[in-house]
């Protein structure tokens, strides 16, 4: 579907559901100033799709990169675009695999625009055809399938709940009510919908909440080659800060 007929089709849902005909009264009732709806126009206009273990080959990097910082106090760790909470508990799993304990000294947060995604991510409840590819063993040990009424879904553990922050933040903004630094930020598959110029702002704004020796994770289409005085790659869609010394 062409950009032009997805934002039709997404916001004509937002028409039938305020009673409204047209979109010259959609946009004047926008305009008039209700809070509420704002938020069903931005939740509308965004793409969710996510999944466990998206690039799976992350989660591996993650694992050995916060190994190497074991001693430690705390770690902290930052889930940009989180969406529906798949990326977020991915994350947390890695967290208890690498501390090969429920308890990591682990903090994550994470952040998205939508606030209906973020409503679903922190009741971590999925059904089962969502978590078909993680094996059967690690299913077992890091989630809760639900019984009777609730059959045909899993609930995540709570110690991984427990590890994670929910929190709305627009990549947008200019300021970002939080402070790092952290271990490790993932941001991706959001950049995409960014031109250059915005992406390069996002990024500088990454460079002082990022540890010197922290990590930069992107999606599979993302690149921030363009953005070389601020990031270097390091393996495959994993960037560095490109200046240590700070
Ligand atoms: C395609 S999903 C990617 C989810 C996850 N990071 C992944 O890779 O599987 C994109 C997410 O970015 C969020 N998003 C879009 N614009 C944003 C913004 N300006 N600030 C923060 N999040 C945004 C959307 O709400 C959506 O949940």
């Amino acid at each position: 579907m062409g950009k032009q007929n997805m934002v039709y089709s997404r916001l004509a849902r937002r028409l039938r559901a305020t009673g409204l005909d047209n979109f010259h009264d959609y946009l004047n009732y926008l305009e008039r100033g209700s809070p509420e709806e704002w938020e069903e126009f931005t939740n509308a206009l965004t793409t969710n799709l996510t999944a466990f273990f998206r690039e799976q080959h992350h989660f591996p990097i993650l694992e050995k990169h916060i190994e190497k910082r074991k001693n430690q106090n705390k770690i902290q760790l930052w889930c940009s675009a989180s969406s529906t909470g798949e990326e977020p508990y991915s994350m947390a799993i890695a967290m208890v695999q690498a501390f090969k304990t429920f308890t990591p000294p682990v903090h994550i947060l994470a952040t998205d625009l939508d606030t209906n995604v973020l409503a679903k991510a922190q009741m971590g409840i999925y059904s089962l055809d969502r978590l078909e590819k993680i094996p059967k063993e690690k299913l077992k040990q890091f989630f809760l399938k639900g019984k009777g009424q609730n059959a045909g879904s899993a609930r995540v553990r709570p110690e991984l709940r427990n590890m994670i922050t929910f929190r709305q933040l627009n990549l947008l903004d200019d300021s970002w009510p939080i402070r790092g630094p952290f271990d490790a930020i993932f941001c991706r598959n959001v950049m995409i919908y960014f031109d250059k110029p915005t992406q390069y702002g996002i990024l500088k704004k990454f460079v002082p909440l990022l540890a010197s020796d922290g990590l930069l994770f992107a999606g599979h289409s993302e690149s921030f080659q363009h953005a070389g005085d601020l990031f270097k790659l390091r393996e495959k869609t994993v960037y560095e800060l490109a200046n240590k010394v700070r």
